[in-house]
């Protein structure tokens, strides 16, 4: 069968028709675990009653104007994260990529703004920020970039974790103006930072009148144990990118500044047709609404404690298993040598999982995830693991 669709995805073989919180269902009527939640989308899980309804009841009553028109769902939004994150305000679009294009152009304006010709941003390896060309240009990773240059300029690259390698490049260039980093790097294979590594990029973005831009956009919205990740570390950000898990599905993005940073972008310097739509933002409002109802929040830091422990415990002895990192339910286990194979071998087990970074077993299961779930994931990976490496 030849296909219309332009083919930009390896696809695994298998399509599902029907979700229900962390279980999905083939064409062929089997049922999976979802230990993916469509790569840290769908946090509460699949048809949420709370998000179908509020989907439902939107579609009845209004779905889209424009951003020409007030949207008072959209400012409800606003206040409600900005309250949740501590930041003073939110411009809106449909997807992480497009938050980062906001932070970006935010920081270049900022520079400007202090008269800085060319203004620059420092970024790091094996970061991950999307596939527009301004935010792969920002990316850390050579095979996202590939094949089209010119990448957009204004961007110095070091080493994640390492505040020298800041501190070098603020000395060796000229123009910096921010710097841009993930709480954890996810597709870079779920690296932790130390602790004190954020509180001492924001102690050199205020010595030095730098932006400090967090792209929380798969940290963040409960997934650490923590709204947004920042939030273990005790600093506030001037900006934080969010996107993924705010819609639990349905796309919406944001770019949320605060302080000297919330005034920059002003009437005509940026934009989006769809951006804040109502039925985005209703989505999102009930997808608050469920967090602030439940302790989901909460129990992502004990789950994906347990889940990192259990999964310590299986694999104990196993000298391919070089390291189990997790921040809440964002989990990686690095092995020894490439691994998408086991993919493979986790879908013919009906279990959702995703290698990132060729050798890092990554597992973002949803905030719902139950105790049974957790005993499964952990019990089929472990034999996967150990039948895979060989011992
Ligand atoms: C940290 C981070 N930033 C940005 C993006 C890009 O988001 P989107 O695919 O919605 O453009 C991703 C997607 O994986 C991400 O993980």
């Amino acid at each position: 069968m030849t296909s219309h669709i332009m083919p930009t995805y390896q696809r695994l073989p298998v399509t599902f028709v029907r979700g229900e919180g962390a279980w999905l269902w083939d064409e062929d009527g089997h049922r999976h675990l979802d230990a993916l939640s469509g790569i840290a989308v769908c946090n509460l899980g699949h048809a949420h009653p709370a998000i179908h309804q509020a989907i439902c009841e939107q579609s009845r009553t209004l779905l889209h104007t424009s951003n020409i028109y007030g949207i008072g769902l959209q400012a409800k939004l606003a206040d409600r994260l900005t309250e949740k994150s501590g930041m003073d305000n939110v411009f809106f679009c449909n997807s992480g990529a497009e938050a980062n294009e906001a932070a970006i152009k935010l920081a270049r304006k900022y520079g400007h703004g202090l008269g800085v010709e060319k203004p620059a941003i420092i970024v790091m390896e094996k970061s991950f920020h999307g596939r527009t060309l301004a935010t792969l240009s920002a990316t850390g990773n050579s095979k996202v970039q590939q094949g089209f240059e010119p990448l957009v300029e204004g961007f110095v690259r070091v080493p994640y974790n390492d505040i020298s390698a800041i501190k070098q490049a603020l000395a060796d260039h000229v123009g910096i103006v921010a710097i841009l980093v993930e709480p954890v790097q996810g597709e870079g294979g779920v690296n932790l930072p130390a602790t004190d590594y954020l509180s001492e990029i924001r102690t050199l973005c205020d010595q030095r009148q730098l932006l400090m831009m967090l792209d929380e956009i798969q940290t963040g919205i409960g997934r650490s144990g923590r709204f947004v990740a920042y939030q273990h570390s005790g600093v506030v950000p001037d900006v934080c990118t969010l996107a993924k898990a705010l819609g639990n599905g349905v796309p919406i993005g944001a770019c949320m500044a605060k302080g000297k940073a919330a005034e920059i972008l002003t009437v005509g310097s940026h934009g989006s047709t769809f951006g804040g739509n109502l039925l985005a933002c209703r989505a999102a409002l009930a997808v608050l609404d469920v967090l602030d109802e439940t302790d989901l929040i909460a129990q992502a830091g004990n789950k994906g404690q347990r889940i990192s422990s259990l999964f310590t415990e299986q694999l104990q002895g196993n000298s391919h298993v070089q390291e189990i990192r997790h921040l809440g339910l964002m989990i990686g286990i690095e092995l020894d040598r490439p691994c998408g194979e086991l993919v493979k071998s986790a879908l013919a087990r009906n279990l959702l999982i995703n290698v990132t970074n060729e050798k890092t077993i990554r597992l973002l299961p949803p905030l719902i995830f139950d105790d049974r779930q957790i005993a499964q994931l952990v019990t089929v990976l472990s034999e996967l693991i150990h039948a895979y490496t060989g011992s």
